[in-house]
């Protein structure tokens, strides 16, 4: 399916792994759409492994567990169809799924059309125990052609952690974003990391197959299969995470409990500034606009000052610091001209914080703000006369 922002849903791994059922799936949906989720565009609601039985019906087909999914899955699409939300489900590339469920190798055209028959609008594909004669690439073709052959449009998400080059091959594939990380814990550690491995990765994320970079922990607070007993995350650090998602065009999967969301999660993954910033319709790449001589490498990674040009003429600016310790002040001496914007053109930047709508005239090309320990601050700066 050609989707030319980044996918925006929910996905049931990240909280419930294996421990999955219609009941949460369904009542995760009527929350999506309660809270206000749904309005600012979360819409597919994605059901990850352990939803089938261990063997395959008479006919090859794959069986929905009758104890975790009594009505069966036409039923639960048909429901969250009726809420106006999108359906979607997992399988994997290998010979049995991460969890030990049986997988769609050699049966990729009998199951992709059971998916469009079940009205899934959104396929995740997974790449454990995969073949090792056949090309990862190929794979990957062989679900995209046997979704194709369905006639269904259907999301085609692919999920090969970023493994054996896929950056390299996955455009060619077919699939509309593809997961570009190892999986997500829920710690900074585990944010920093997919972070900072993006670096290098940047440049291969396409306007209609983004670089997935996992789901979301906002809002885990250290519950959860992911969460790992690792303590979770300030909201500090989940407002950055979220932030950093959007900057760097990444689907936007919740992988929290959307039943029992507190507020301050619900405010982060609703930021309307930064949800604009990841749907923006142009897809620039986002870029780094300090340090840019490399001579600075471990700079970049710890205080990257991150640009993005926006399809309304705007440009978002993300200023962090990923150092322990105090607060920093930052600096960023060269802000206006590293956009593109020198002196000599006679025009300077708006720049306005989107937590506090503080409007700052950038003068001289400087731009100082303080930013605290594992935060950012996001602005939307506007190319102004002097
Ligand atoms: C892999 C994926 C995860 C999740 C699990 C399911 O680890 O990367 O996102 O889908 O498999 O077993």
């Amino acid at each position: 399916m050609v989707k030319n922002t980044p996918a925006m849903g929910w996905n049931s791994w990240n909280t419930f792994g294996l421990d999955i059922n219609e009941e949460v799936v369904l009542k995760t949906a009527e929350n999506m759409v309660k809270s206000g989720l749904k309005d600012v565009g979360y819409e597919y609601v994605v059901v990850d492994d352990c939803w089938s039985l261990k063997e395959r019906d008479k006919d090859g087909k794959l069986v929905a567990d009758p104890e975790k999914f009594p009505h069966g899955m036409k039923w639960l699409s048909d429901k969250i169809h009726a809420m106006g939300l999108k359906f979607g489900m997992y399988s994997c590339a290998g010979v049995v799924t991460c969890a030990g469920y049986p997988s769609s190798y050699e049966h990729e055209f009998v199951d992709a059309q059971t998916f469009a028959d079940w009205g899934v609008d959104y396929l995740k594909y997974d790449f454990c125990f995969h073949s090792s004669h056949l090309s990862p690439s190929l794979l990957y073709k062989r679900m995209n052609a046997a979704i194709m052959a369905t006639g269904r449009d259907i999301l085609f998400s692919a999920c090969s952690w970023g493994e054996e080059g896929t950056h390299e091959w996955v455009h060619e594939s077919g699939a509309d974003s593809y997961r570009s990380t190892c999986d997500i814990w829920d710690n900074w550690v585990s944010i920093k990391d997919i972070f900072q491995s993006q670096l290098d990765k940047q440049q291969y994320n396409y306007k209609g197959c983004f670089n997935d970079m996992d789901m979301l922990v906002v809002g885990m607070r250290g519950k959860g299969f992911v969460a790992r007993g690792l303590g979770g995350c300030t909201d500090t650090e989940y407002f950055t995470h979220f932030a950093l998602w959007c900057m760097y065009a990444s689907p936007l999967m919740l992988g929290n409990d959307v039943n029992n969301m507190d507020d301050e999660t619900l405010k982060i993954v609703t930021n309307k500034d930064l949800i604009r910033i990841n749907q923006d319709k142009r897809c620039c790449q986002p870029f780094l606009i300090n340090h840019r001589d490399n001579s600075h490498p471990e700079l970049q990674k710890e205080m990257p000052i991150i640009a993005k040009y926006l399809d309304d003429g705007k440009i978002a600016i993300m200023i962090c610091n990923f150092t322990e310790g105090t607060t920093n002040r930052w600096n960023s001496w060269f802000l206006t001209e590293s956009v593109g914007v020198p002196e000599s053109s006679g025009k300077t930047l708006k720049m306005r914080d989107i937590m506090t709508n503080e409007e700052t005239v950038v003068t001289n090309g400087l731009f100082t703000t303080p930013v605290e320990t594992h935060g950012v601050k996001v602005f939307i700066a506007e190319i102004i006369d002097k």
